[in-house]
């Protein structure tokens, strides 16, 4: 039986990931902070799930958890970090920008350097991670696009290790537009994936070993467009220019 340990499983991506790969005969190491949830889809999927109460921020500690977790389940073939948080507020206070940096990038960091190494002892393995489609300009939430274009940038740079080093790991970079869950903040939103449909997307990336998967596909060409477009066009467009802050 294939094992998986889904990190951020609490709720949302993760939640919708960790119930189809049991469905489908799977293995699962749940994780995330909220018990309650964790015992409710423990409970709901059954047998084979593995629950672990695990905050990435406290990078020591999770590590540990994770290291605790694989051991329990006698190794695993598949990890996917889908933990992430963002706040979309306009007056940015530190402390959501904070726990935003500690959550994705220094929790996701250690996750996935944890698995990576765990996968590099095991003889093989697969690492997926959650980011974003925010990953490919700076934005309204500046920790928030910030960190996922550390997610992408990392995940990218594990890649070239396990080619530089002729590791047999696969390493998938997942860059959802919007889904329908508690993190799709803010108006105007289009082309809202279910967190369903989400998770069944990036089940069959993962199952081609495909690179890079966006979620839905079409957000691929959403990215070429924001990725070329210019600066003043982008400013006005997705940042929301007001009079008098031009900035050449
Ligand atoms: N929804 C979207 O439109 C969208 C778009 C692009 C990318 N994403 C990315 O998709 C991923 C999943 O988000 P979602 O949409 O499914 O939202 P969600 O329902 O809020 O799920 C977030 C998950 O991350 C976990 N998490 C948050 N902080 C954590 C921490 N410090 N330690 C451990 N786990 C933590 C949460 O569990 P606990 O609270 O129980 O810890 C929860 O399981 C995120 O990385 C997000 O950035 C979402």
């Amino acid at each position: 039986m294939k094992r998986v340990i889904i990190i951020g499983a609490t709720s949302g991506i993760g939640r919708a990931l960790a119930t189809l790969y049991v469905a489908e005969g799977w293995a699962a190491g749940i994780t995330g902070r909220r018990k309650v949830l964790l015992d409710e889809l423990s409970e709901q999927l059954g047998g084979n799930v593995l629950a672990r109460v695990m905050d990435v921020a406290d990078t020591t500690g999770a590590r540990r958890l994770f290291d605790e977790l694989v051991a329990s389940m006698g190794g695993v073939d598949l990890v996917i970090i889908s933990a992430g948080t963002g706040y979309l507020d306009p007056f940015i206070p530190w402390e959501t920008e904070m726990e935003t940096v500690q959550t994705n990038v220094t929790g996701f960091a250690s996750i996935a350097h944890a698995a990576f190494e765990m996968f590099r002892r095991q003889g093989y393995g697969h690492l997926a991670g959650i980011s974003s489609i925010a990953a490919v300009r700076g934005g309204p939430a500046p920790a928030y696009n910030a960190s996922k274009a550390f997610v992408s940038r990392y995940l990218e740079g594990l890649r070239c290790v396990a080619s530089s080093r002729n590791l047999p790991i696969y390493v998938t970079d997942i860059l959802p537009g919007f889904v329908d869950t508690a993190m799709a903040k803010g108006e105007g939103l289009f082309w809202i994936a279910s967190p369903e449909r989400a998770a069944r997307d990036i089940f069959n990336a993962i199952g081609k070993k495909k690179r890079r998967v966006w979620i839905t596909g079409r957000w691929r060409f959403v990215a070429l467009l924001l990725q070329f477009m210019p600066e003043r066009l982008y400013t006005v467009l997705v940042c929301g220019k007001k009079k008098n802050t031009r900035q050449d």
